[in-house]
């Protein structure tokens, strides 16, 4: 697993312009070359998605947004390549009235360009405009072991299934009968959103770790199977690898979350996010200090300007909070520091939000290049299978 570390983004959000401005990924964390499978050297490949179901939080951005944003703004070799996804497809596991997905398609995208996305060099596109991912996917769920996507912790939690097997009496048809295959085999389909570009480095949020487990799992078995066509894609986590609920710091921070106070999202006014950081639960301990067991909501709050400033937790502690006795005091820092990096990305997103022809384009762009790549990656699989 790799780690982006350290200062890459120290001056990220200190100016105006940062959304756009040269964000550094230190060349640790992005990794100097592709990755290897058996044997075989790949051109570097960065590959990630995410789920339209409405803007992005900061979890999304701190775990996910700004590392692409990062990456795409540092070149090491100028061979690098990026593809940043709408999955549109991951989206129909849990059922979405048809205008709010499209709506949410549009707002996905422009917060991945909000977030400062180098769109001239990154793929920007829909899942379901490139075909060769669910053809890809087939290919692969013709080797997954069922016992293997059964281990994914996420096909757990939203199917229920504990839930309902324990209910006394049903037969296994009939709790089968309220699960869908979609959620199953959802981390088959993104396994195929990875190596259907050869992806070699996969930034993601620590939630996604399993999943990737699992694309260099089905990687193995299709090299072993047919000949070494995939590289093994590494992760690429960010040190603050999850940003916590705001209203229980022991949970991540999610879109599905009932309160309305749990998530920052990327278009809250400056005045809703100093409420809700106001609100965020702490404890009664004076004093700041990183304790993530002892003192899960103070820590979480930590992490998020760590996270946004990319400098060790301990540091921030020192720099920022070491005379901070009142959590009046605590918060109203961390606000001021959390206002300041998401006013451009607001600003950006609603510049992009009012474009539609911008982001229809640049989508159009994104998609034919992407069908592009997959279209030869999709002809060495056909003949290393004997489908053609
Ligand atoms: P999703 O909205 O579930 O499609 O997630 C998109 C990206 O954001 C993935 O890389 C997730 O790992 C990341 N992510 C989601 N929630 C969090 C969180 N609370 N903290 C850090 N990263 C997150
Ligand atoms: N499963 C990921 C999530 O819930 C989204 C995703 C789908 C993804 N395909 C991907 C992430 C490919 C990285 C690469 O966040």
């Amino acid at each position: 697993m790799v780690r982006l570390h350290g200062s890459h983004s120290r001056a990220a959000g200190r100016v105006a312009d940062a959304v756009r401005g040269a964000r550094r990924v230190s060349s640790a964390g992005a990794a100097s070359a592709g990755a290897v499978g058996a044997g075989r050297q790949y051109e570097k490949r960065i590959m990630s998605g995410m789920q339209p179901t409405g803007v992005a939080h900061l979890g999304n951005y701190l775990g996910a947004l700004k590392m692409w944003a990062d990456m795409s703004r540092t070149v090491e070799s100028g061979r690098e390549r990026f593809f940043f996804s709408v999955v549109d497809l991951h989206a129909l596991t849990l059922p979405k009235e048809p205008g709010q997905l499209r709506e949410w398609k549009r707002q996905a995208a422009a917060c991945f360009v909000a977030a400062g996305v180098h769109t001239d060099r990154c793929v920007l596109f829909e899942q379901s405009r490139v075909a060769a991912h669910t053809e890809l996917s087939w290919i692969l769920s013709c080797l997954a072991p069922m016992g293997l996507l059964n281990r994914m912790t996420q096909w757990k939690s939203k199917s229920n299934l504990g839930e309902v097997a324990s209910i006394a009496g049903q037969d296994a048809e009939s709790v089968l009968r309220g699960v869908h295959l979609g959620l199953f085999s959802y981390p088959v389909l993104q396994a195929a959103d990875i190596l259907v570009y050869k992806g070699t480095h996969v930034p993601v949020g620590e939630d996604q770790v399993q999943h990737l487990e699992l694309t260099r799992d089905l990687a193995q078995m299709f090299n072993r199977a047919y000949g070494d066509v995939f590289p093994l894609p590494k992760t690429v986590l960010t040190p603050t690898k999850r940003i916590m609920s705001l209203r229980d710091p022991t949970k991540k921070m999610s879109k599905s979350d009932p309160s309305a106070n749990a998530a920052i999202y990327l278009t809250d006014s400056d005045d809703a996010i100093a409420r809700k950081i106001r609100k965020a639960v702490t404890d009664t301990v004076a004093g700041v200090t990183y304790d993530p067991e002892g003192r899960p909501g103070v820590s979480s709050l930590v992490e998020i300007v760590a996270g946004i400033e990319g400098r060790p937790v301990e540091e921030v502690v020192r720099t920022h909070f070491a005379g901070c006795e009142s959590h009046r005091d605590f918060k109203q820092k961390v606000s001021d520091i959390v206002v300041a990096e998401l006013r451009p990305v607001r600003a950006e997103y609603e510049r992009v939000m009012a474009d539609r022809a911008y982001l229809d384009r640049l989508l159009e762009a994104g998609a034919t290049e992407a069908c592009a790549t997959t279209a030869k990656v999709m002809a060495e699989v056909r003949e290393a299978v004997g489908l053609s």
